[in-house]
């Protein structure tokens, strides 16, 4: 029988993207009645019916609805896309995929969507330098205490490990350009940046020129495809506690795209000048981006060092660079005045992490 995939955070920006590319790939990958979509709200679940699937309208956190659900549509293959802060959505997932295996026998897979900021020094990562080949379970699980993110991926290998599903940790570091989704069609930090500044009349800076990595969009679902059909193939792959994957596709100086950025507002009429400032403080520049104050070193100036190489075992060749990328400036501002405030409780979950964490820096991208 043909493996059946589930999606989890559909509605969202990365999940809907990569359930639009799977849909757009039925011919190579998944048929369409093996794909279901799992979302949150009632009106989510409508928006994402029009495209004929099966659509999960739960709460991820709910253990017995969750366990009920995937074996009820006899999923084995999960692709999960919306917290990478709270563990609950994931166990609770890899919970059901056990379950599923212990009922029919067939090997499941957990394929996980995490923030490449467990590898930031500003989110308490040790080690410096990191390969996603290195023994990066054992420094994570060194240094998890001091950053949810590193907990939950170790939580996610040691219950998958447990339960004899198998396992896989997707790393993207800041991922922009337009969704595919049905519904949050916007990333994180440059739609935030381009509001921020267009309320602010002017693009502010950090005093630091620092370079991080980014990801297309469409190359980070091309990314998804590839892991998903080597798992379709039975080919042999890292996995468990090897079986990390940075999906890091080229690196930009944050200094240079908001120069970009600013000469883009200013030919739309939406700045005067294309004349940058400093930040004055964290807590200004928090304000404006409507982010905790303490969050935003680690979203807006923070990058890992990070190699990628079990991309390469994936067969998986990006299509953006650093050029086109800061070529495409102008479209993140069109897709922000398209689109207005991004259409997901991310922030929400942002603000309720900074009461719980008031002395850490740590955010989930
Ligand atoms: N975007 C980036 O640049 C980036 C980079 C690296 C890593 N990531 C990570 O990738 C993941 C997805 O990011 P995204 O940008 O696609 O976020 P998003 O647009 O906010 O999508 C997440 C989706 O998950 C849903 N969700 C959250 N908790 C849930 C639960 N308990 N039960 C059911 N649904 C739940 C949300 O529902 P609501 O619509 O109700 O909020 C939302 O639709 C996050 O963990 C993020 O930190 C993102």
């Amino acid at each position: 029988m043909s493996p059946k995939v589930l999606i989890t955070g559909a509605a969202g920006y990365i999940g809907g993207s990569i359930l639009a590319d799977f849909l757009s790939h039925c011919d190579t990958l998944f048929k369409k009645e093996n794909i279901s979509a799992a979302v949150r709200s009632e009106k989510q679940a409508e928006a994402i019916s029009k495209l004929g699937i099966n659509v999960f309208q739960l709460d991820l956190s709910d253990e017995s609805a969750v366990v009920e659900s995937l074996l009820r549509h006899d999923i084995s293959i999960v692709i999960q896309c919306t917290t990478c802060i709270n563990p609950a959505p994931a166990l609770n997932l890899i919970t059901a995929l056990g379950k599923r295996r212990e009922a029919n026998g067939g090997e499941t897979y957990f394929v996980h969507t995490s923030g490449l900021s467990a590898f930031f020094a500003s989110c308490g990562w040790p080690h410096g330098e990191i390969k996603d080949t290195d023994s990066v379970f054992d420094l994570e699980k060194e240094a998890a205490d001091s950053f949810p993110v590193r907990q939950t991926d170790v939580a996610i290998i040691e219950h998958a490990q447990s339960r004899e599903v198998t396992s896989f940790l997707v790393f993207p570091t800041l991922v922009y350009g337009r969704g595919k989704g049905e519904w949050n069609k916007l990333s994180v930090q440059l739609p935030a940046y381009v509001r921020a500044s267009i309320s602010d009349k002017v693009v502010h800076k950090f005093a630091d020129n620092t370079r991080v990595s980014a990801i297309h969009i469409s190359d980070l679902t091309a990314f998804y495809r590839q892991l998903v059909k080597k798992i379709l193939r039975k080919e042999t792959l890292p996995s468990g506690k090897e079986g990390y994957y940075f999906a890091l596709a080229h690196d930009f100086n944050w200094l240079e795209a908001l120069d970009q950025m600013a000469v883009s507002l200013k030919s739309r009429g939406l700045l005067d000048s294309s004349k940058t400032q400093i930040w004055p403080s964290d807590e200004v520049a928090g304000a404006s981006l409507k982010f905790p104050a303490q969050y935003v070193q680690a979203l807006w100036n923070s990058g890992a060092k990070a190699i990628a190489e079990n991309k390469h075992k994936l067969g998986w060749v990006p299509a953006w660079d650093e050029k086109k990328f800061l070529e495409s400036m102008d479209e993140e501002i069109q897709d922000v005045l398209e689109f207005g405030e991004r259409k997901s409780s991310f922030n929400d979950s942002v603000a309720n992490l900074a009461q719980s964490y008031p002395n850490q820096s740590s955010i989930e991208s």
